[in-house]
């Protein structure tokens, strides 16, 4: 058995289902976690649950301490990480409510702390990221989906962009020709931040909106809420599944 950790993004701020037994603030070597780090009874299971952009969603993606959210987790005794990411569907088959667990990632990021090997400690590892994602639990969550009877993306490239504004639909054009399935902002640095840290890494990514330009007019926010709201009811039944398989 190994403990799993919940990373919580836009819908995540707690997890309906979880059921809280600690909170726990968490001294780290990067400053402060988005949040103190909960353990909680999630169905038969004990889960690590943190929400990358604060208790009341306050944190954009530029400003959340990535270093501090995986160390925080792995010092808890998390050996695996699901993270959760609301995602815009670029490519036809991630439209808005789809479920994917990406294989890959292409990050457009810039100026956030990416690494721990900063140079801080002495010590600089080039660290392999050939397959972003640890196959092991992406397999997991798989299986999860299966057994919830969930449909599921099985691959897919994910473009991690700076935000917090929304792309223009010649980015998104740009992001599509570089094979970028789905777009979101938080899925770089977390993803290398924890291979560097050790940690089985996998992400749950749901697809929120049309990506800009990839529907007629504007994206609305309402829509973006609404669609929210459909994941999450049917992420949780997926998560306590994945949890009881640990
Ligand atoms: N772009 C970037 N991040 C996102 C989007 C988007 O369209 N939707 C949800 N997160």
């Amino acid at each position: 058995m190994s403990l799993l950790a919940i990373v919580g993004g836009s819908g995540f701020t707690g997890i309906p289902a979880l059921s809280v037994l600690e909170a726990r603030h968490v001294e780290t070597p990067y400053g402060e976690t988005s949040a103190p780090v909960t353990r909680g009874q999630f169905g038969a299971s004990e889960v690590l649950f943190l929400p990358r952009h604060g208790p009341s969603h306050q944190l954009p993606p530029h400003r959340i301490n990535y270093r501090a959210n995986l160390w925080a987790l792995r010092a808890c005794g998390a050996e695996r990480v699901i993270a959760l990411a609301a995602v815009g569907g670029i490519t036809a088959r991630f439209a808005p409510t789809a479920l994917a667990i990406p294989d890959q990632i292409i990050d457009y990021t810039h100026g956030r702390e990416h690494t721990i090997y900063d140079g801080a400690t002495g010590v600089v590892e080039h660290i392999d990221v050939t397959a972003p994602y640890c196959e092991d639990l992406r397999l997991a969550a798989m299986a999860a989906c299966d057994r919830t009877g969930h449909a599921v993306i099985r691959q897919g490239t994910y473009g991690a962009t700076q935000g917090p504004r929304l792309e223009t639909a010649a980015e998104i054009g740009r992001y599509e020709r570089d094979g970028c399935d789905m777009v979101g902002m938080t899925g770089m640095p977390e993803a290398s931040l924890a291979r560097e840290l050790g940690l089985c890494y996998a992400s749950f990514a749901f697809v929120v909106n049309w990506a800009a330009g990839k529907s007629d007019g504007i994206i609305a926010m309402r829509d973006i809420e609404i669609n929210i709201a459909r994941c999450v009811e049917q992420l949780v039944e997926v998560l306590i599944s994945l949890a009881a398989d640990q």
